[in-house]
């Protein structure tokens, strides 16, 4: 097929080259001069595993192309997908702009039956604003064509995507239309061989499904997260518990995690505006409002750590950081953790010296302070630093040499914000041990004496 995929960010640079991959022919527009600049001089504008090559490979098999010009690449397309970004509004709603602005603009291009596919993460009920938008636009050019519209929403991870993409889990499809339901089951058949992954349903189940995906991971994180706050308290540990309670096939091992807080451009903006649409159909939401405080709160569990041990010597002191990005993989640093923990420690005095493999140029344009260094090797951020913080869980980081961090921190602690590490073999070898909702090492035994 012929396909447009409008967005060349995260999930349409993913979408573009993986259904190249098997044979379309696809057209990525973006209306950003230095990312086409990049992906026109055959270059990868993110980070993410495996994507450069699947991206090279079908440049070079003359598949995929990429350009500013919208009108063109919607002239040639069966089908165009909208995957702009959906970025929340001061109220927490998310902002259509992009995604209306999108509509209109291929409804202005069209000459011929097209099927147009919201891939963006958008409110239930949009997929029917950008059919009116689309509508209208048809009537104010006197034209006859037959545009249908589908939400078709993306589960892939960053991080994973090209894998996420090539090897769905699901393919949710939400389409009244036979024809766009027809096509789209044939563009996916490469994806669904083995067993049919698509669900097809109606348009405001498919857009509500994403949401409602998101949601439910973000309580999942947010549940444990507050457990592990009260495992603290207790003296039990959350890691142990986890092991315990997913052991269960009804809660299973996925996403229970204890950690710094849930990031990303997806989980906090999308848990905001499922709120907002609740808010909108004058319902409450307070398990949605409660995921969110609990992440607000969780955000902040690494700094009251660190600046509770080092109490009055935080200001002037320097805290080393290993992790930038929201998570392992990629180097997208939107709502990280990281970046909220490095907020916080430049404002109480203190110095952050941190590394991450591949998000420092983002994290850069992020928070601008002299105070901020960002170092090539994660060794080189603990030289002369007086405590280790370990924010994002890179695989690089899962065995350090604890002997030598021991003898190189000033003070010497780990605050290991994914509970990455043994809290008795790190005390073992002379470093203290903070983790998230971790049993001390030196709790009482239970052998009454
Ligand atoms: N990033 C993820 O992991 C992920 C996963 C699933 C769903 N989503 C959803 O997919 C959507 C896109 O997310 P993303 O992370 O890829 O966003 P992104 O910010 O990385 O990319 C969006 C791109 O759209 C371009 N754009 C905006 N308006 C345009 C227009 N009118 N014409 C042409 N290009 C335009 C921007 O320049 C940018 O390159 C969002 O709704 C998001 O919620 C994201």
């Amino acid at each position: 097929m012929n396909l447009a995929v409008i967005g060349t960010g995260y999930v349409g640079l993913v979408t573009g080259a993986c259904l190249a991959d098997v044979g379309n022919r696809v057209t990525c527009v973006d209306r950003d001069p230095a990312k086409l600049a990049t992906l026109q001089a055959g270059r990868i504008p993110i980070h993410e595993p495996g994507l450069d090559a699947v991206v090279a490979r079908n440049v070079a098999a003359e598949r995929l192309s990429f350009t500013d010009d919208l009108t063109a690449a919607v002239r040639h397309a069966d089908l165009v997908f909208i995957a702009v970004g959906t970025p929340p509004r001061e109220d927490g709603s998310a902002d259509l702009a992009h995604v209306l602005a999108a509509a209109r603009a291929i409804a202005q291009a069209v000459e011929r039956d097209l099927v147009v596919v919201v891939k963006s993460t958008v409110p239930v009920g949009t997929c029917d604003k950008v059919r009116d938008t689309i509508r209208a636009e048809l009537r104010a050019r006197g034209l006859d064509v037959r545009v249908a519209v589908a939400s078709n929403p993306e589960f892939l991870k960053e991080g994973n995507a090209v894998d996420d993409f090539q090897r769905p889990d699901r393919i949710v499809i939400g389409t009244d239309d036979d024809q766009a339901l027809r096509l789209l089951r044939a563009l996916y058949a490469p994806y669904n061989r083995n067993r049919d992954r698509l669900i097809d349903m109606d348009v405001r189940s498919s857009e509500f499904t994403k949401y409602a995906s998101n949601a439910m991971l973000a309580t999942r994180i947010s549940f444990m997260n507050e457990l592990a706050q009260l495992a603290e308290k207790l003296g039990a540990d959350i890691e142990q518990v986890r092991h315990g309670t997913g052991a269960d096939p009804r809660i299973g091992p996925h996403f229970i995690y204890a950690g710094a807080g849930y990031g990303g451009s997806c989980f906090p903006k999308d848990v905001q505006a499922l709120t907002h649409m609740a808010d909108e159909q004058g319902l409450e939401a307070p398990l949605l409002r409660s995921v969110q405080a609990v992440n607000t709160r969780q955000k902040r569990v690494l700094f009251d750590k660190v600046s509770g041990f080092l109490r009055d010597r935080l200001a002037g002191s320097t805290i080393a950081l290993w992790g930038l990005a929201f998570k392992p993989n990629t180097d997208d640093v939107r709502e990280a953790p990281a970046l909220e923990l490095v907020r916080a420690l430049l404002a109480a005095g203190a110095k952050v010296r941190a590394y991450d493999p591949v998000a420092a140029e983002n994290a850069r344009k992020e928070i601008d302070s002299p105070d901020l260094e960002i170092v090539e090797r994660a060794h080189d951020a603990c030289v002369g630093a007086d405590v280790l913080v370990v924010i994002t869980e890179w695989r690089e980081f899962k065995s350090p040499d604890f002997r030598w961090l021991a003898s190189t921190l000033r003070q010497p602690a780990v605050f290991d914000g994914r509970n990455l590490y043994d809290p008795e073999f790190v005390e073992s070898c002379g470093l203290r041990y903070f983790g998230i909702g971790r049993r001390p090492a030196n709790a009482a035994a239970s052998v009454a004496r």
